[in-house]
């Protein structure tokens, strides 16, 4: 792989069926619910945006146009804010995409996976490799965004780059786990990857989050990979087989993960974004504070 080629393009699935989120998630995604006052997906592409991706592919099932329609401009409501001189609510709605970004909506027919999901953005990547953002993790953190950490990584090794964290023992059985080894460079080199093996035999405790740098030569073993771990076509699957010809590196990623797919992730990163937000931060604490005495934890 050539390792000067830039990270242009970035991939966001958002096509999974969120069953952990019914009935919210029936007729929108889970990538479409808020953390205070933004929908995850928007905190994802505002890290893309960051870490210098130009074109954002974002892979959708067939009847959810939720996600186009946000980041689509909203006439109507921004002349509206406008004439009435709302002028910060307006700002919150223009550029949240730059007008040189593109974006690209593939669908996916058929919620058959994961790998089967970025397999539907091939075309549109093409020959160069790129990201995944898996928008339910969210890394919070005050320096440099997860992805844009692992850009930097690749930039300086050319290699493919996966976000991984250490996961308690009991929940290897929840995440895709690595085992890797330490190269010459000093960089985790990974040797093997499984999806929920259960701990016993689990290569590590290093679990994989939503962010990845690939070579596009993922999509030709996504193209043989099997239904595997679920009954689902497992993107692990085709970066196993990825390893056996490129190289792939694990980045511990720093910063707090939230893992919004599941409820009590979300409602753990809506405590933490929103103690952030300081028109209501004071009124937040209050809160938490009278429940925590009503239910006798203080
Ligand atoms: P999850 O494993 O969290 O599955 O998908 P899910 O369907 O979204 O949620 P649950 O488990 O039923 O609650 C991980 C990511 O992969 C995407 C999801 O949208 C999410 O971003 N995905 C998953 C697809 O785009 N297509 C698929 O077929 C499966």
């Amino acid at each position: 792989m050539d390792s000067r080629k830039r990270i242009r393009k970035a991939v966001f699935p958002v096509a999974g069926l969120g069953t952990r989120f019914l009935p919210a998630t029936k007729s929108i995604p889970k990538e479409m619910l808020p953390i205070v006052d933004k929908p995850l997906i928007q905190y994802a592409v505002e890290e893309a945006l960051e870490a210098g991706i130009d074109t954002l592919i974002f892979i959708t099932s067939r009847k959810k146009h939720a996600i186009s329609d946000h980041f689509d401009s909203e006439f109507e409501l921004e002349t509206r804010l406008a004439a009435d001189g709302k002028n910060d609510l307006l700002e919150r709605i223009v550029g949240i995409v730059p007008d040189h970004v593109n974006r690209v909506h593939v669908t996916q027919p058929e919620a058959l996976g994961l790998g089967h999901a970025i397999l539907c953005a091939e075309s549109v990547v093409g020959d160069e490799p790129f990201a995944i953002l898996l928008a339910d993790d969210m890394i919070r953190n005050d320096g440099a965004g997860a992805l844009a950490q692992m850009i930097d990584l690749y930039r300086q090794t050319g290699a493919s780059v996966i976000g991984v964290e250490e996961v308690a023992e009991e929940l290897t059985s929840s995440y895709g786990i690595v085992g890797v080894r330490e190269n010459p460079a000093g960089h985790m080199a990974i040797e093997t990857i499984v999806e929920k093996p259960q701990p016993a035999n689990a290569p590590s405790r290093l679990g994989v989050v939503g962010r990845y740098v690939l070579d596009p030569s993922v999509f030709a073993q996504l193209r043989h990979v099997q239904a595997g771990a679920g009954g689902e076509i497992q993107l692990t699957d085709g970066i196993a087989a990825l390893l056996a010809t490129h190289p792939v590196l694990a980045l511990p990623l720093v910063g707090e993960r939230y893992d919004c797919g599941s409820r009590h992730g979300f409602i753990k990163a809506t405590i933490e974004y929103a103690v952030d937000h300081d028109d209501i931060r004071e009124d937040m604490l209050d809160h938490m504070q009278a429940v925590l005495a009503r239910e006798g934890r203080l």
